[in-house]
């Protein structure tokens, strides 16, 4: 079993620290925050080590609790990972085996990365122990797509407790078709199909840009997977996989994040180190309502235009208006005039949120029916997924606890906005996915007690 080891000195700042900070606001942010490589990129291109024995090298990786959660489980498998000096991450996977199950748990916690494990360990040990990932208070999230996936794929997959044990002697190419465009789901199949016996033809994939960087990593390693019209992708097996030196994309999600950040606050943020094609959709919605912006090699600089003005906004998979750019952009919403509305099309439970910020004098109200946009998936399942945010209204301190990542980032913003203090509880959501997330506060102006 492989030996798990916590680097401390790599974790965020929270080991040792309150789970809570305060921020006194009514001030705008300004300033400059650099943002690295993406959260929800980084994680899958380090599963994708593990289809080599050779040594990979992931570039632009930032110090976050996620980062340090799929360490441990490649460690748990038998890989090694190291930050080097130069801040690379170097990971290695000479020899792979099945992990033991209650210490899978225990690392894994409430991550969903554990079941991308699954197409490299089939390959590497034949075996592979998936644990129930669980639902979150955005959703139920489920794994049927990914278990149907490696189903058609070979694989042969036993519900056991608390998780999947699957097998394979060896993975066959399939023709999938995904109920809808799942970025895990897709991941999962390119991952798995990559060391697969002849072609795998995927339809109705997901296409985010952190996918595309997968991709971009798995073709360095020797894969030939196709992007083809129609969100179709097409992977060609091959025989063996080798190393690869990849500088992970810019975090489009926490760019945004910054964005609202600075309108709301009416400040000026230098994000240095954001990119505007994978942002194209955001900026697009950021300026409709009032936000500006500069684009240099360097970064992008967010600002306010005029006032902030309403607006309708349906979320949707890539290229659409992502569901992670949605809660930063409900509380930047409670400061335009006029009532907008935001349809979630993609997660059933993402506005549980808006109570706390409702208690700060937001005026958000939380609606069954498809508002604004076409019927979807959620519109006859008596899910609250459609809102509307009367603006402008005024915000006042108070103490609110923290559900998951981004409804954190967003309380941090309704913080920054509100006149007084604000206490936000069980901040560690917020290091699972935001670098340095205090000290950019504090470079930003703001005054922040930890
Ligand atoms: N779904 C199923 N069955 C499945 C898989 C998904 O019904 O087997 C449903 C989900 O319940 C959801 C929808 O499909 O309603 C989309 O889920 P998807 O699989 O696309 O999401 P994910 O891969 O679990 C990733 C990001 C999320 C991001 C979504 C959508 C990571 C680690 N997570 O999740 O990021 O919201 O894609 O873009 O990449 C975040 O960063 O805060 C975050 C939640």
């Amino acid at each position: 079993m492989g030996k798990i080891v916590i680097e401390k000195s790599a974790l965020p700042s929270i080991l040792g620290k309150n789970d809570s900070i305060a921020i006194r606001g009514g001030k705008p942010l300004n300033g400059e925050v650099v943002v690295r490589g993406a959260k929800n990129a980084i994680s899958k291109e380090m599963v994708a080590a593990l289809l080599t024995s050779e040594k990979c090298v992931l570039k632009n990786v930032p110090n976050i609790e996620d980062f340090e959660v799929v360490s441990n489980m490649i460690r748990a498998v038998g890989g090694e990972v190291a930050r080097q000096k130069n801040g690379d991450i170097e990971i290695i996977a000479e020899d792979i085996h099945p992990v033991d199950k209650t210490e899978l748990h225990k690392i894994a916690g409430k991550s969903r990365i554990p079941v991308l494990f699954a197409g490299p360990l089939l390959h590497r040990s034949g075996e592979a122990f998936i644990p129930e990932l669980g639902g979150c208070r955005i959703g139920k999230r489920p794994v049927d797509f990914h278990m149907k996936a490696l189903a058609a794929l070979g694989a042969k997959i036993e519900p056991i407790e608390k998780g999947f044990h699957i097998t394979a002697e060896k993975l066959k190419g399939a023709k999938i078709v995904l109920d809808y465009p799942s970025v895990g789901a897709t991941e999962q199949i390119l991952l798995a199909a990559v060391l697969a016996e002849g072609i795998t033809e995927l339809s109705n994939a997901a296409i985010e840009p952190e996918i595309m960087d997968l991709i971009a990593v798995l073709q360095k390693m020797g894969a030939i997977i196709s992007v083809d019209t129609d969100r179709v992708i097409t992977i060609q097996g091959v025989a063996a996989l080798h190393g690869y030196d990849h500088t992970v994309l810019s975090d489009r999600l926490e760019t945004a994040s910054w964005a609202c950040a600075a309108a709301a606050t009416n400040g000026r943020i230098f994000v240095r180190g954001a990119k505007q094609y994978p942002l194209m959709t955001f900026l697009n919605k950021f300026r409709q309502v009032g936000g500006e912006f500069t684009i240099s090699e360097e970064g992008i600089e967010f600002f306010r235009g005029r006032d902030l003005t309403s607006i309708a906004i349906e979320t949707d998979v890539f290229p659409g208006f992502s569901t992670d750019y949605q809660q930063p952009f409900v509380v930047l919403l409670t400061q335009a005039n006029g009532a907008s509305v935001i349809h979630e099309t993609v997660y059933e439970k993402r506005f549980g949120f808006v109570e706390a910020l409702n208690k700060m004098g937001a005026h958000i109200q939380v609606y069954r029916e498809c508002l604004g946009g076409r019927t979807c998936r959620f519109g006859q399942a008596n899910h609250e997924h459609s809102a509307v945010i009367t603006g402008l209204t005024k915000l006042t301190g108070a103490e609110i606890e923290i559900p998951d990542l981004r409804a954190g980032f967003s309380y941090a913003i309704a913080a920054l906005t509100a006149e007084g203090e604000t206490t936000l509880k069980n901040i560690h959501h917020i290091y699972r996915g935001y670098e340095n997330f205090t000290e950019k506060l504090k470079a930003l102006g703001v005054v922040v007690i930890d």
